[in-house]
């Protein structure tokens, strides 16, 4: 009997094929699941299903790849470009993302990307089948798998089953505007336990199955074709130490004489997202815009440093921010900038560690102003790159990690004053109350890190299934 083991399976893997003239390359994946679930993925008896990034063709081209990743433990789910423009740019990234993050305007109905996302979590479900045993523990993973619990469940109806959704549930109202609403419910219910950021990601979820499935719950205990399923509130940890230790090491010191040199102001502010309409990055840089106005001491003295990582560039809406924020920026550089002074600096593409952990080093504030935002790793990132605990954090309220990180600036993302005022307040902020403020976001982020979340997860999930043996 071969050992028990946990198969992981998100849409992405978390690394990437890269198609070049010299061949396939390999890369780490952006955003925050692969990042997060990367650390510990290898530390098991672990193998992690997903799409590796690249439509890949040929024979040939999908074989190599299959060899390389299997030696990871990794399993590619190869999907065509018609899957991705209509499961990935379609359903997923224009239907559920708009609607799970409030952005209902923007999201499109179509029967087409509904069909074409039915088919791939199929595609992804049978992948599953054909890699797990009996005794297996198979953990799903976000918006673009929902269904894929219930398809498993179908087939193997005693399979240990976690979900975990990694962008906020929104309010029943804003996810009852789905058509597919009660399909979407169903199929995430083939869990046995399916795990949230935030504890309001899940009291929506359960509001969303009484009202539209009709099915209630005692206490996120919900009882689903005589079977017990639990819904729980769980924040995903970073990897800490993993942070905190790449703060120290030599290339990232190395790294960060070469930014302060070529930044040099006084004062640095960061940010760093996937480009995207819920991260707030126009209403970001339009605040930093007005406190420039209203402050004019601070010009010259401080300058924001934006990293902004390209992510689904097929997607209508992502070309127009794109285009939103080069013009915002152009204009605020045009306006305020100065021959020794360059107010944003601006980079549309993405880092490797060592020069991110830099940036966070070095920045005295991270301004992280999301108008929706699941969690946000980028926020725990920064306050464990801080390794003297000096530096400030202001945070969206919109974004689950600020449930964990009281001690930042909270902002609403929305109130332009408020944020232009904490600019001011966190680039005045006193040392102590900096390292006071510093120490206790620190110490939430190393014990309740990554590992701890995994741990959490795999408990809640034996306890249900021990639950589910017991009622037999
Ligand atoms: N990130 C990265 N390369 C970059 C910039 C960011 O790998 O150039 C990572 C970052 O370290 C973080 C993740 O991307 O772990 C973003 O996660 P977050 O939860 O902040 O947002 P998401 O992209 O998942 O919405
Ligand atoms: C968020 C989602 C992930 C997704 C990532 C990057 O973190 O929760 O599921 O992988 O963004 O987006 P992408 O569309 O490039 O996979």
């Amino acid at each position: 009997k071969p050992a028990p083991k946990t198969i992981i399976v998100s849409n992405r893997l978390p690394v990437k094929v890269v198609k070049s003239a010299e061949g396939l390359d390999f890369q780490a994946t952006e955003g925050g699941l692969a990042t997060g679930l990367g650390s510990i993925y290898k530390s098991g008896n672990n193998l992690w299903i997903g799409w590796p990034g690249a439509t890949l063709t040929t024979k040939e081209e999908k074989k190599n790849t299959t060899e390389i990743l299997e030696s990871q433990s990794m399993v590619p789910v190869f999907l065509t470009d018609e899957d991705l423009e209509l499961y990935y740019e379609g359903f997923s990234n224009e239907t559920l993302w708009p609607n799970f993050h409030y952005f209902n305007q923007y999201s499109i109905f179509d029967e087409n990307t509904w069909e074409s996302y039915k088919k791939v979590n199929q595609k992804f479900a049978d992948a599953v089948l054909a890699e797990c045993n009996a005794q297996d523990t198979i953990w799903i993973h976000d918006y673009q798998l929902l269904l894929v619990p219930e398809l498993l469940r179908k087939k193997k109806p005693d399979l240990k089953i976690g979900f975990f959704l990694h962008i906020p549930f929104p309010s029943y109202e804003s996810f009852r505007l789905l058509p597919r609403r009660r399909e979407l419910l169903l199929g995430m219910l083939g869990a046995d336990f399916l795990g949230f950021h935030t504890y309001d990601d899940t009291r929506h979820f359960l509001s969303s199955v009484n009202r539209l499935a009709g099915i209630g719950n005692d206490h996120g205990i919900i009882n689903h074709n005589n079977r017990q399923i639990m819904a729980d509130a769980l924040p995903m940890g970073i990897d800490y130490d993993k942070y905190h230790q790449t703060a120290a090491h030599p290339e990232t010191l190395q790294k960060e004489v070469e930014y302060r040199t070529a930044i040099n102001t006084p004062q640095m502010m960061l940010s760093i997202d996937r480009l995207d309409y819920s991260k707030g990055i126009p209403q970001r840089v339009r605040a930093f815009e007005k406190f420039l106005e209203k402050y004019p001491q601070y010009q010259r003295k401080v300058s924001l440093v934006m990293i902004v990582v390209p992510s689904r560039y097929q997607v209508d809406k992502y070309k127009e921010l794109k285009e939103e924020i080069d013009l915002l920026v152009g204009r605020i550089n045009g306006q305020f900038g100065r021959l020794s002074w360059t107010p944003v600096h601006y980079f549309y593409r993405s880092y490797p560690l060592h020069a991110l952990s830099a940036f966070y080093r070095m920045a005295h504030v991270g301004f992280v102003s999301p108008l929706r935002d699941g969690m946000n790793l980028v926020a725990k990132e920064f306050i464990a790159s801080k390794l003297e605990k000096k530096g400030v954090l202001i945070l969206s309220e919109m974004a689950g990690a600020s449930k964990e990180l009281s001690d930042a600036i909270l902002v609403n993302p929305n109130n332009q004053t408020q944020m232009i005022e904490a600019i001011k307040d966190a680039l005045e902020m006193s040392e102590e109350e900096q390292i006071r403020r510093m120490t206790v976001m620190q110490d939430t982020l190393q014990r309740y890190n990554i590992y701890h979340w995994v741990d959490l997860f795999m408990n809640r999930l034996d306890h249900v299934k021990k639950r589910q043996l017991a009622q037999k």
